[in-house]
């Protein structure tokens, strides 16, 4: 048997929903390249070899396909994978602290600087660093340092290549992005490794999209990112809440000055409020940075995006209890959606759960349903005091509800038959549209009292 041979070796740390994806992207688009992605949890890599992916994403599976044992690699071997890479991604988690200094707002780096030191540990030749993960600014600094005091005479080169893609979307994202962004030094080994990152991506991305930037530059432009998209969904929210008491609809608002080029139309959705495992966290940590530089204004600046974000949550659970004549107790409610947008089964931030957990404080019996979120779920849930339960099919969840409240964007809620629906809950019965995706002129016609975000409510009292 003849042993293929690669051009170059890419080892990813880390197969999460940021890993997993972006490696069978680059595998799929570069079959010269052995792509090998690892980390400590088995049951995540055992889950990448099989047909049943660890974690839901449009279109994944087929691209996984078209590379796996061909030159995209899942193990457990993290040392081995180290060993033989030229280009090391890492892509393990970067979570808010929970303790210690900057607890509830720093990035809590452990996973990050243990991942650093293993790869002083295992390697035996030089290679490229990318930071995947996303960091605060000048991480690669302090990187460069634990790593070129190796004490082998082996060069780490630092590049930041933070990724863009959303989850529902990723391999949309990863297949056709906007930019890819490459921060480098600007040395001459930090120009090599520019260049290497640059002609991977070239194999499939024209290449007056890939960007590039020094590290810095490049560190905080994902932070700024996800903060400006973040501040988009706060400030057409803010509006909402203003909608709601002078009968000016949100969606009109959201679409005329969407219509504004300067503007654009994306992210004006108003909704129960954004979730995901990121934009909380990197806006915390963007406004940590700007307190640890005294930039004060600033950091007040971002974290009102966050408050906002509450505010809306918040808003849409008071609006469900007014409207349900101030009592919930003992009323079932269902929750159709528990991921935190549609098209993926994570939770992590998702709004769901705390409009769940705040039902729950208000004594009311909550039936969960998700097309493929209940598993988390279940995880979130675990220990909440309270009546609740959990129904895959969504007319099982509805079934006796005096209220539904709409949490995620599933395509399929818009095509539920709702005079179905209807006959079989308590009446009065009320739709809290909390992503505003339902008809309803039609549902109100139909004899459901509707509480959409940012509009008037239809109401029969
Ligand atoms: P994740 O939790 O899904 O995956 C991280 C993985 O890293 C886990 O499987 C974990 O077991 C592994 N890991 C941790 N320490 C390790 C170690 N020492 N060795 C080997 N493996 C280790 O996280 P994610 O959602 O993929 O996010 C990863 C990073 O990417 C974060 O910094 C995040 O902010 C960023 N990011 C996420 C998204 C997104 O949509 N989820 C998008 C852009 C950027
Ligand atoms: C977001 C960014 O869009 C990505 O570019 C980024 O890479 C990623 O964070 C990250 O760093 O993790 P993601 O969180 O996966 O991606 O999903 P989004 O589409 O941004 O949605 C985030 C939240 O905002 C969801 O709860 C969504 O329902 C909500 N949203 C979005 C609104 O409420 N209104 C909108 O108009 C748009």
């Amino acid at each position: 048997m003849v042993k293929q041979t690669f051009k170059k070796h890419v080892t990813c740390i880390g197969a999460g929903y940021v890993g997993g994806p972006t490696m069978a992207v680059i595998a799929a688009k570069c079959p010269d390249v052995k792509v090998t992605v690892v980390d400590i949890n088995a049951a995540r890599i055992a889950a990448w070899e099989s047909d049943d992916l660890p974690i839901f994403e449009p279109g994944l599976l087929d691209v996984v396909k078209k590379a796996r044992g061909r030159n995209l690699f899942f193990s457990t071997d993290v040392d081995a994978a180290i060993r033989s890479a030229d280009i090391l991604f890492v892509s393990v988690n970067t979570p808010t602290k929970t303790f210690g200094e900057g607890a509830g707002k720093a990035a809590d780096l452990q996973y990050w600087e243990k991942t650093a030191r293993n790869i002083v540990k295992a390697s035996a030749s030089d290679k490229i660093i990318v930071e995947k993960s996303t960091l605060p600014v000048r991480t690669a600094h302090a990187m460069e340092r634990i790593l070129n005091a190796n004490g082998k005479g082996i060069h780490f080169e630092v590049a930041s290549n933070p990724e863009f893609l959303a989850e529902g979307s990723a391999v949309k994202d990863l297949l056709n992005p906007d930019r890819v962004l490459i921060g480098t030094q600007e040395t001459k080994t930090g120009l090599a490794a520019r260049k290497d990152l640059v002609d991977l991506y070239a194999h499939w991305v024209d290449r007056k999209n890939i960007i590039t930037s020094n590290v810095w530059s490049a560190e905080l432009s994902k932070l700024a990112a996800n903060a400006f998209l973040a501040q988009r969904i706060s400030s057409i929210n803010s509006m909402s809440a203003f909608c709601e008491k002078t009968e000016a609809d949100v969606s009109e608002v959201g679409y005329a000055i969407g219509k504004d080029n300067r503007i654009g139309a994306r992210f004006l959705h108003a909704s129960v409020g954004f979730g995901g495992s990121c934009f909380k966290k990197d806006i915390l940590n963007l406004v940590y940075l700007c307190e640890r530089y005294g930039l004060w204004e600033v950091a007040q600046y971002w974290e009102y995006v966050i408050r906002i974000n509450e505010y809306q949550m918040t808003r849409f659970v008071q609006n469900m209890i007014q409207a349900m004549f101030n009592t919930i107790a003992k009323k079932r409610i269902a929750i159709l959606g528990f991921a935190f947008k549609a098209n993926t089964g994570d939770t992590r931030e998702s709004p769901a759960i705390y409009v769940t957990k705040k039902l729950l404080e208000e004594q009311a019996h909550v039936i969960i349903t998700d097309p493929k979120a209940i598993a988390n779920a279940k995880i979130d849930l675990a220990g909440c005091k309270g009546t609740f339960e959990f129904a895959s099919d969504p007319y099982a969840a509805v079934k006796g509800a005096h209220a539904i409240a709409v949490c995620t964007e599933w395509e399929e809620y818009k095509h539920l038959e709702f005079k179905r629906i209807l006959k079989s809950m308590e009446k009065p019965a009320f739709i809290f549209d909390g992503r505003n995706i339902l008809d309803h002129v039609r549902l109100f016609e139909m004899g459901f009292n509707v509480f959409p975000v940012g509009k008037r409510p239809l109401t029969h009292y």
